[in-house]
């Protein structure tokens, strides 16, 4: 079975575009594949965290993979800290991959501001460990949003350039003519970029400042309801095509949502709401919301009340992934030149 890697920071809150973009695909996905979750809390430190919301946090985004319908039996479910090859396969990255093509990062930019010089060297080298964190387990396919397809493409830039730098000496060690496949991206489903609900052309996220901006997967009924009561929209009713909700962005949004939380296309949604104000479309959507999102709530709950039981998940689906990434970078250093 195909290889599926993908990974969530614990940072903040885990929100609706987390949930729609990624944690719901990794769901679909493990139906026909070999999953491995993981929650990447070295990626986290590169800003600054509190030490004990980190642990939290880590708990937390593992219990929402649970409480989403991710089986930790029969896929690994583990924080990247604990198995030592992310970071060593990212050294030997760091060595592979360009100056030139990190300065193109438009997550680094963003993330780093105008004082770019007080930026920690982590934040600078991320995407590289995202491309360890992808090729130590020789993933076939990495289920994302939209805003990871850029780090998507240095990590193909990343394994290219490694199996032609050691192109002799991979074949040499292993009789292959490359090393690492490329991983596909898997950016799929109505809602690959979720916006803000205060503003479409803005992405939602944990670190907006404005709460109203996102649903949070732990925010109870009311306050879901009233934050898609308050979302912007503009004052026309719904198109009944697709092609309608050019030039409209909060209308899109609120559809894809929709679209993402029923299962459904937007067309689809669309013609069943096409011609309906925001005023109806809004209760019907705020009536799916709390239907899907509250059940993971309370399981999330649940979950964490029993540390002892995440932690385990953790545990085990760090020694399973242990043993492959052991053996790919047994194999990296061979074809490295790294003794040992
Ligand atoms: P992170 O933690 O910011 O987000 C986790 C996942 O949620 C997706 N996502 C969204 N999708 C749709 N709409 C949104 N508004 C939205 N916001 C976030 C992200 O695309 C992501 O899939 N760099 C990654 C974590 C990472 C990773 C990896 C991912 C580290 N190593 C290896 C895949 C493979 C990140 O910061 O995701």
């Amino acid at each position: 079975r195909p290889r599926i890697l993908s990974g969530v920071q614990p940072t903040g809150n885990l929100h609706l575009g987390n949930y729609l973009g990624a944690i719901t695909r990794f769901v679909t996905l493990q139906q026909d594949h070999d999953c491995l979750y993981c929650v990447v809390d070295l990626h986290a430190i590169t800003v600054p965290q509190d030490p004990a919301a980190l642990e939290a946090t880590t708990r937390e985004v593992t219990a929402a993979f649970i409480a989403a319908g991710i089986d930790p039996v029969r896929h690994a479910i583990f924080n990247q800290s604990r198995v030592p090859g992310h970071a060593e396969l990212a050294w030997i990255f760091n060595c592979v991959a360009r100056l030139g093509w990190l300065n193109r990062m438009t997550q680094f930019k963003e993330k780093a501001g105008k004082d770019r010089e007080n930026a920690s060297v982590g934040l600078y080298a991320y995407p590289v460990l995202m491309a360890a964190d992808i090729l130590l387990y020789r993933a076939d396919a990495v289920p994302v949003g939209d805003d990871q397809k850029q780090h998507l493409e240095l990590t193909r830039d990343i394994a290219t350039k490694f199996n032609n730098d050691f192109s002799a000496r991979i074949a040499e060690k292993t009789g292959r003519d490359s090393y690492f496949k490329l991983p596909e991206p898997l950016i799929q489903g109505p809602a690959t970029r979720v916006m803000s609900l205060r503003d479409g052309a803005k992405k939602m996220s944990k670190s907006d400042v404005s709460d109203n901006s996102r649903i949070n997967l732990t925010d109870d009924a009311d306050t879901i309801a009233g934050k898609i009561r308050r979302a912007k929209t503009d004052p026309d009713a719904l198109p009944s095509e697709v092609d309608g909700l050019a030039g409209r962005p909060e209308a899109d949004n609120l559809v894809a949502i929709f679209a993402g939380l029923a299962g459904l296309s937007k067309a689809e949604v669309l013609s069943q709401h096409g011609g309906h104000q925001f005023s109806t479309f809004k209760a019907a959507l705020s009536d799916l919301a709390v239907e899907k999102l509250s059940p993971i709530a309370a399981e999330m709950r649940r979950l964490t009340a029993d540390p002892g039981y995440i932690d385990g998940v953790l545990a085990s689906g760090a020694e399973r992934a242990g043993a492959i990434a052991e053996a790919t970078l047994r194999d990296v250093k061979g074809i490295v030149g790294l003794l040992g």
